[in-house]
């Protein structure tokens, strides 16, 4: 076998003996949408490593080891069969799988933090921490900790001096390996990233830690997608991707009331716009708002650290995102509650889509919340169809305060009050039954197949569709006899006169 050689910045090589290469073990601290996938595809993709996922929910681990995965993804029932009990493992035994690794990722949350210095926007780190202080404890061999988790930029500094204050002469290295699947299309991603991002220290002991890492994808990702940098660029990119990502829809976003305003049509405009080839197509369909577990807890954090480094401008620019996106939601509100005569009390609305986006089950910041709680505040009955989403998580979203969803299920509020003017049907046509207009909160493929005849002729007159995806086919719903709202589209003359702010 031939010798093994890292090629450092200086331009100086270290050579090691290949036999000194031992393959790794791999464990993962946290076991969610992000560690359960990413794990998954580690363990197909390199049959000879052996990789445990562990976290301290014990539901959560169970699930994992039942045919019934916690997470609903495409795909990843197939991955999971294939390695489970072979090179991939579930567990809650968090310290014995940690001390056995060689590489040990956390994929732990990093919430918004709700208290004291920074609250409402500095990620709360306190499950990293924890981590952190746990792998110290109970390592008695070298290891690589590499961050998964979404971190403010310079995390790796606070959990360097975390782990070698408490290390007891065990050497590690640590690396940033931030993570850009996106759900509903997670296997797809993983199997076939647009890049791999690793950023590690700028010394001998770093570079070889990176090569070990990059090691890994290399089974299966080519070598020109796998970019290598220093710590606090991989750090910040994780952030900057995601707030370049979320300020296209804000913009597309902010354009659709301008179209609506002009009677431009926002489908036409953003097509019109993406086929320059220097901004490109991708991530321009404007909705009712960009949802997730990330977008806006990561721009928070970015706007966090402009203003610790004393940079308001720059947290203002970017602070403008979030509040374009939170003037769509309560704008779409504003839209229902006006068309309907100005009040939506005691009436029935349709909810179809409860999830952020299609293919996932993952209610994490959708919009659907603050919509059902804008109409909810006018006194609406809602009926609430998603094919993903069950009842239990639907009610518990609608009672639960603003960023308590983002800690391990175990700590939210276990027996929320019950939300009495909503209900959970599993069929968009009971859902439908009787109810005076219908939302679209999520783009789920069923709901453009459905017999909208049959649907208006069981609901109360006027009947009302307002999409929040552009996914209907508006002709075809004004021909049926409804009146349509769909985001960015031309106004059916019912709606023109209405205010559409509050
Ligand atoms: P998640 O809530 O689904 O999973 C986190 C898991 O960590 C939970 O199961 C929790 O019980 C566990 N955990 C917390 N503290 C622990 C500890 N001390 N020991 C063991 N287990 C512990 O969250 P997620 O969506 O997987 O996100 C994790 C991180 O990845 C976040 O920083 C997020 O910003 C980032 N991220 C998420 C996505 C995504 O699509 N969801 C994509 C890229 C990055
Ligand atoms: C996003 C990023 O796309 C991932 O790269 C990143 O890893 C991840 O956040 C993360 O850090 O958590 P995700 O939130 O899973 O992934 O899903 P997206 O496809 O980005 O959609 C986010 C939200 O924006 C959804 O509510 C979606 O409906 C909305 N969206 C997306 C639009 O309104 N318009 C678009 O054109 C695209």
């Amino acid at each position: 076998m031939p010798d093994v050689k890292y090629v450092l910045n200086s331009g100086s090589i270290i050579t090691e003996p290949a036999e000194a290469v031992k393959m790794v073990k791999i464990c993962c601290i946290g076991a969610g949408y992000v560690g359960g996938p990413t794990m998954a595809v580690i363990a197909l993709k390199c049959p000879d490593v052996e990789v445990a996922v562990v976290d301290i929910s014990v539901p959560r681990i169970n699930a994992w080891n039942s045919d019934q995965l916690p997470i609903y993804e495409p795909g990843l029932d197939d991955v999971v069969k294939q390695c489970r009990g072979k090179n991939l493992f579930f567990s809650t035994d968090v310290e014995k799988h940690v001390r056995e690794a060689d590489i040990v990722f956390v994929s732990v949350n990093t919430p918004t933090k709700t208290r004291g210095l920074g609250a409402g926007k500095a990620a709360d780190l306190t499950y990293w921490e924890s981590a952190a202080r746990m792998i110290a404890d109970v390592s008695v061999s070298d290891k690589i900790v590499v961050e998964k988790s979404t971190v403010p930029v310079k995390t790796a500094e606070a959990i360097e001096k975390i782990l070698t204050h408490n290390s007891k002469g065990i050497k590690f290295q640590i690396l940033s390996n931030p993570e850009f699947l996106a759900e509903g299309t997670a296997i797809k991603d993983l199997f076939n990233p647009d890049r791999v991002l690793i950023g590690g220290r700028e010394t001998p002991e770093g570079f070889k830690a990176v090569q070990t890492l990059k090691d890994v994808y290399a089974h299966w990702v080519p070598e020109g997608q796998i970019i290598t940098t220093n710590l606090w660029s991989a750090e910040l990119s994780k952030l900057a991707a995601n707030a370049f990502l979320a300020q296209r829809i804000s913009s597309v976003n902010a354009m659709s009331a301008l179209c609506e305003a002009t009677g431009a049509d926002v489908t036409q405009v953003s097509y019109a716009v993406g086929t320059d080839s220097r901004i490109g197509p991708k991530f321009l369909n404007s909705s009712v708002g960009f949802g997730g577990s990330c977008f806006q807890k990561d721009i928070l954090n970015l706007v966090y650290i402009c203003e610790c480094n004393g940079l308001p401008e720059v947290a203002e620019y970017w602070k403008q995102v979030i509040k374009i996106n939170d003037y769509q939601k309560s704008r779409f509100v504003n839209r229902v509650v006006s068309s309907m005569f100005n009040s939506v009390s005691n009436k029935k609305i349709a909810v179809l889509g409860f999830a952020f986006k299609k293919d996932t089950g993952d209610t994490r910041e959708t919009p659907a919340i603050d919509v059902c709680k804008g109409l909810l505040e006018d006194k609406a009955m809602l009926s609430i169809y998603d094919p993903q989403v069950t009842e239990d998580q639907i009610q518990r979203d609608l009672s639960m305060n603003k960023f308590d969803w983002d800690h391990p299920l175990h700590l939210q509020p276990m027996s929320p009050t019950t939300v009495k003017q909503v209900s959970v049907t599993w069929d968009a046509y009971e859902a439908t039954k009787d109810a005076h207009g219908i939302c679209i909160m999520t783009e789920w493929d069923e709901f453009k197949n459905l017999d909208f005849q049959k649907i208006f002729d069981h609901m109360q007159k006027p009947a009302f569709v307002f999409d929040g995806r552009n996914i209907m086919n508006l002709q075809k719903l004004r021909e049926i006899g409804f009146i349509v709202y769909s985001i960015g589209k031309p106004l059916d003359d019912w709606l023109k006169d209405m205010p559409a702010v509050a």
